[in-house]
């Protein structure tokens, strides 16, 4: 019997409703991908409340590794509600906190000692590596990469090499951080011929040379694997240069593992791919299987330099989120979602080679466990980006039960981030469903 059940136009009466009052309540900024308000969730399914089901390759934008309400993730937040819901660390302490900040000084890639603190969100995470990046250094520039995503706050948005709608009017932005070009094979100066490394190492010392000081930078922060930036994983060669010439220059860096980790790319970290160890690793999304929660883990000795006080928040840390964290990291070990997500991979990479060797507007498509990135351009010589392929095809998968996602500089990526859990005959349901998308998308487009 099918998954994915759609009783009703999308939407439906009840969440066209609650899309009225949303207008009239909420800032328009305040954006949605699908115009459904859902009811129940579980594993890899969402219930609206007109009763529509959705198989889910969205995750919460992968923040649902472990799947919707998982077992294991309810009983710890049920079992720590009512014992108490929070303290604020900072005044009195609990010993979740400790032993998920043990967990993750043991977990996180580096063969060296660790320290780990809790905040709320990817940003904030981020914004605190930055904080103590700065501190250890003493030293004030930060490298990012443009087409990345580091969050919303205003030194996240900085870091962000995206200016609509990320950035644009929001300015000023905070100072002292230089974006390089991302080191795509496709779009770099080396064309696909594997000597992008060189052109965008040229790049670099480039930047060097007429913006900053290596001596004046404190940090390089990067997603091993873009995530909004469209499923691109950086090069293992220039990673490799990009570590050597931090360590060179007594720079730190930075992986923000926010999206790729937890076991999203067939490792629990994307990191375990390259052989590297950031010297800080930010955590979030998957880490507390959709409660909020942050990390911040780094070498003990830069985590050690900043004083009591300087660093620290309300309700990072809360008692709910470490218990659900705890229980979420158990079951993304005991489960060996991380081999799983290498399943969902290649079953991914199963449908899509027939489906991009048939139509003309699929790209390039990029498999990194159970994270995908799939190209929609104009045609497969120009390569040219073919953003207003998505929404239909988005909904067109909606209407009939499939929850996707959006990606790219371009906007013409899509992407799937599906629970690691997901039942495989439901992951082939939602190929299918996908797979007639591209069809209808095809004959409507020519
Ligand atoms: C790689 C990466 N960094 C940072 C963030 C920001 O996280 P948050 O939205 O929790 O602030 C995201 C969110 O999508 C992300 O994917």
């Amino acid at each position: 019997m099918a998954t994915a059940r759609i009783v009703t136009k999308i939407p439906g009466p009840k969440s066209a409703r609650l899309l009225a009052r949303k207008a009239s309540a909420l800032p328009a900024g305040v954006y949605h991908n699908v115009p459904v308000f859902i009811q129940s969730a579980e594993n890899a399914v969402l219930e609206d409340i007109d009763g529509n089901r959705f198989i889910d390759f969205a995750s919460g934008i992968g923040t649902i590794n472990v799947g919707h309400a998982a077992g294991p993730v309810v009983q710890a937040v049920q079992e720590q509600v009512q014992r108490f819901t929070h303290t604020c660390f900072h005044v009195t302490m609990y010993e979740d906190y400790i032993a998920l900040a043990e967990k993750l000084n043991q977990i996180v890639p580096g063969d060296f000692d660790k320290k780990t603190y809790f905040v709320n969100s990817g940003a904030e995470a981020v914004e605190n590596a930055v904080k103590i990046a700065r501190f250890a250094t003493g030293r004030s520039a930060v490298l990012a990469y443009e087409q990345s995503f580091h969050g919303r706050t205003l030194l996240g948005l900085t870091l962000t090499g995206k200016v609509k709608p990320i950035k644009k009017g929001f300015g000023p932005l905070a100072s002292e951080v230089y974006h390089l070009p991302f080191p795509d094979c496709r779009d770099c100066a080396g064309g696909p011929t594997g000597l992008c490394c060189q052109a965008e190492e040229t790049a670099l010392r480039r930047l060097l040379m007429t913006r900053v000081d290596p001596e004046q930078i404190a940090a390089i922060i990067f997603e091993p694997v873009l995530g909004e930036g469209g499923v691109r994983p950086f090069p293992d060669e220039y990673l490799r240069m990009l570590f050597k010439f931090a360590r060179e220059n007594g720079i730190l860096m930075i992986a923000d593992e926010i999206q790729t980790g937890w076991g999203r790319t067939g490792s629990l970290f994307a990191m375990e791919h390259y052989g590297l160890a950031a010297d800080l690793t930010v955590t979030a999304k998957s880490l507390a299987g959709g409660l909020p929660l942050s990390a911040v883990t780094g070498r003990a000795e830069i985590m050690d330099r900043v004083a009591p006080g300087g660093i620290g928040s309300t309700y990072g840390g809360n008692p709910l989120a470490c218990a659900a964290a705890l229980a979420a990291i158990s079951t993304i070990e005991s489960c060996k979602l991380a081999e799983r997500a290498r399943e969902i991979g290649a079953v991914v990479a199963k449908y899509l080679e027939p489906l991009a060797a048939n139509y003309p507007f699929i790209g390039d498509y990029r498999i990194r466990g159970a994270m995908i990135g799939i190209d929609l351009v104009r045609d497969k010589n120009s390569y040219a980006p073919a953003p207003e392929l998505f929404g239909s095809i988005q909904r067109q998968c909606y209407e009939n039960g499939l929850i996707i996602l959006k990606a790219g500089l371009f906007g013409n990526v899509i992407r799937f981030l599906p629970p690691l859990t997901i039942e495989f005959d439901v992951l082939e349901e939602g190929l299918k469903i996908f797979a007639q998308a591209l069809e209808n998308a095809a004959a409507a487009h020519g």
